[in-house]
């Protein structure tokens, strides 16, 4: 990591030494268009540093060829097909693009056809967006891309919509501050109710979300108050700013919206989505932000969730809300995400009817089939909330005539608070392989690429790109606020990156994924030792998830945090409380009872097998025992162990684990092999996760040799 610069953010996996190899070579750039420029603009940046050339060839003009260049051959083209005749010195371009042909059909809007031909790389796109994701492809390839021959291959995301959330407040919240669940400094956008009009910093972030594959973002939180209802009025300028600043890297711009904000705003005296003036005032607010940025995206909202308002109050459904915003986008094509995140959050802790992961299913599944499609129903990973391990959603598989998105969450609100190393892509991967009706039928990523009903999206560019079959995507919460790292921890930087590349190919390999990140990342030292330092990297992070629920909360049963903040253990801080997060806990055994036959009925909102399997103990995996059954502790796992002894063993593993990946980073420290200050941040962090992992071990076994009396078979000290 280069690391010259303190007061500049640090430039993550687009250091300028990523564009070397692209940066020392004769590139040719063929087409018009906004972010066909920026093609050419990062490479000229490139040839500037490394002394390489760009020629650039629009429709109307060629430009005049850089000195040097001469008549040689390019290294690189990187060409829109609709560009017109090549110049001399690209005939392999030609070729590529022949072999191609008409009968390949057209590539996707963000698609690119790579290969490499007679010593020229070739990037062929139908679209300046497939332009833009083919030059990062080649940085990603690095010196690789300019080696030996490769056949064609084209590319295109799998999921459509890869929006980055920022749960950034405009104005600083009384109690989450100025970005809710964030743990890394302020907003990059707002400080206290103003745009922070750091426009360097944006463009730099812009890129960094090109350069791993999203293409949207929303820029406040979805807990919309104050200031941030204006976005949509007088503050929309600020949202045009952003949305100016992102656009050349093809990132979109959407807005999270308070459902009631007509009544906030105008004094409209209801926010009943079938009333005519309500209708009217979104109408005329869509046509306000689609008159200052026409790519506008569109809005998120979360309705009847945790206080905030929807159309519940005025006996309307999620439906009504959400295709009423939807007939004021639908215009200009903008898309409405609206969150299935809704539960009862005053609970009674009595009651034990009530089971909160059974809500979003219970809420939406009914509602199948009529949301337009240009609403997106946005689903948590899990039924309940971004836990450490959890099922997946079973709304994911419930609503075949609705357009689903899968949100997961990058800042690590349960998972660390990027104070822990968490590398998160292996739980991601899970997630979107998971295949809710057996091995070999659709995943996640299927039907959230609009893809499960078909077996493959096989739409031509620019075909499609609204109904169902568009699928809703992926959305991330954003883990990434105006630390100089980015994102706190340098290593959660990981993270965001893997989300992107997981949404561009969700069957990418999260460990191959981290390679990706590590190689673009760390410019290797001439005197260090490359391997020792990805070496390290890999100790750390692979299993980092898995270390992480090794020491807190046991076999899928989640929560056991500290109350409000959500960091550190509490075992019963939840407890009693009104939000649905119970572990059942009794001197005899642990776990929810979420089973048809004696529990809560929640094993019966998936489909076959999995009805089946999380409800019988022979069958449902040990990582989720606790999540669907209440179970003695002595109950014996298909581990061999029994849930108390795991307990114990898993806690003492994850931290002795921890105490491994301190020194493992203690040792690169004098090798030099990433720089000083980056190396004090992350062992400043190393050091407060071993601290928070041995008073997690030792709370939460204590908490269990006092609950069950059972003693540990390795006689360890527990107090
Ligand atoms: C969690 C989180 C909240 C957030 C909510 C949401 O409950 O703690 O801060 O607002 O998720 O996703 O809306």
């Amino acid at each position: 990591m280069t690391t010259a610069d303190p007061t500049s953010p640090h430039p993550a996996w687009l250091p300028p030494a990523a564009f070397r190899a692209i940066g020392s070579r004769q590139t040719l750039v063929c087409g018009d268009g906004t972010l066909v420029e920026t093609v050419r603009d990062e490479v000229a940046r490139a040839c500037a540093r490394f002394g390489g050339t760009v020629q650039h060839s629009t429709g109307a003009a060629t430009e005049p060829e850089r000195t040097g260049v001469g008549a040689r051959p390019y290294d690189l083209v990187l060409a829109l097909r609709a560009a017109g005749s090549l110049p001399a010195g690209a005939a392999p371009a030609v070729e590529v693009g022949r072999e191609l042909g008409p009968d390949r059909g057209g590539l996707d809007p963000e698609g690119f056809a790579l290969a490499r031909r007679d010593g020229v790389t070739v990037v062929l796109a139908d679209a300046p967006a497939g332009l833009l994701y083919g030059l990062f492809e080649v940085v990603r390839l690095g010196a690789a891309a300019f080696d030996a021959d490769r056949a064609v291959r084209v590319h295109s995301p799998a999921l459509r919509l890869r929006l980055v959330s920022h749960w950034d407040n405009v104005d600083v919240h009384p109690v989450m501050g100025q970005v809710e669940r964030g743990y890394a400094g302020g907003s990059i956008f707002w400080r206290d109710g103003a745009p922070i009009g750091d426009s360097d910093r944006i463009r730099e972030y812009a890129r960094l979300l090109a350069a791993c594959g999203m293409n949207a973002m929303t820029v406040n939180n979805v807990n919309v108050h104050g200031t941030a209802n204006r976005l949509l009025t007088d503050r929309l300028g600020d949202v045009a700013a952003i949305a100016d600043l992102v656009r050349p890297y093809g990132i979109r711009v959407h807005l999270s919206v308070n459902f009631a904000a007509p009544v906030a705003l105008d004094g409209l005296h209801t926010a009943d989505p079938l009333d005519r003036d309500v209708r009217a005032w979104w109408a005329r607010a869509a046509g306000r932000i689609y008159g200052t940025i026409p790519d506008f995206g569109g809005f998120m909202v979360k309705a009847d969730s945790e206080g905030q308002p929807g159309p519940y109050r005025y006996g309307r459904t999620h439906a009504d809300g959400a295709n009423m915003l939807a007939d004021a986008l639908a215009p200009y094509g903008g898309v409405v995400h609206w969150r299935a995140f809704v539960y009862n959050h005053r609970q009674d802790w009595r009651d034990r009817s009530t089971d909160r992961a059974r809500a979003a299913y219970d809420h939406f599944t009914p509602l199948d089939g009529r949301f337009r499609d240009n609403v997106i129903v946005q689903v948590k990973h899990g039924p309940m909330d971004f836990q450490t391990r959890e099922p997946v959603s079973p709304v994911l598989a419930a609503m075949p005539g609705t357009r689903l998105a899968v949100e997961v969450q990058a800042t690590q609100e349960y998972t660390g608070q990027q104070r822990h190393v968490c590398y998160l892509g292996p739980w991601w991967s899970e997630v979107l392989r998971f295949a809710p009706w057996g091995p070999g039928r659709p995943t996640v990523a299927a039907v959230v690429g609009g893809s499960s009903r078909d077996g493959d999206r096989t739409a031509p560019a620019g075909d499609d790109d609204r109904g169902v079959s568009a699928g809703g995507g992926l959305v991330v919460v954003s883990n990434v606020g105006a630390d100089h790292y980015w994102t706190g921890h340098p290593l959660a930087q990981a993270n965001l990156y893997a989300a992107g590349r997981l949404g561009w190919a969700p069957d990418l390999d999260p460990l191959a994924v981290l390679d990706e990140w590590i190689d673009l990342t760390f410019t290797p030292s001439a005197t260090g030792d490359p391997d020792l330092l990805r070496g390290t990297l890999h100790a750390l992070l692979d299993d980092s998830w898995r270390t992480y629920e090794r020491y807190t909360a046991p076999l899928g049963v989640g929560f056991m945090v500290a109350p409000g903040h959500h960091y550190g253990p509490d075992v019963d801080g939840y407890e009693y409380s009104r939000w649905g997060t119970y572990h059942f806990a009794d001197r005899d055994g642990v776990g929810v009872d979420r089973t048809r036959a004696t529990g809560t009925g929640f094993t019966g909102q998936y489909p076959q097998p999995w009805a089946d399997r999380y409800e019988s103990l022979d069958t449902c995996p040990d990582e989720l025992l606790l999540f669907f059954h209440h179970v003695p502790y002595q109950h014996v796992l298909h581990s061999g162990s029994t849930v108390i002894q795991h307990i114990y063993d898993t806690h003492f593993a994850g931290v002795e684990q921890v105490a491994e990946m301190v020194r493992r980073w203690e040792r690169i420290g004098p090798a030099g092999l990433v720089g000083p200050a980056l190396h004090a941040r992350v062992t400043e962090r190393l050091a407060e996760q071993l601290r928070s992992a041995r008073q997690w071990c030792d709370t939460i076994n204590t908490y269990f040799l006092r609950k069950s009396g059972v003693p540990d078979v390795r006689g360890r000290r527990i107090h």
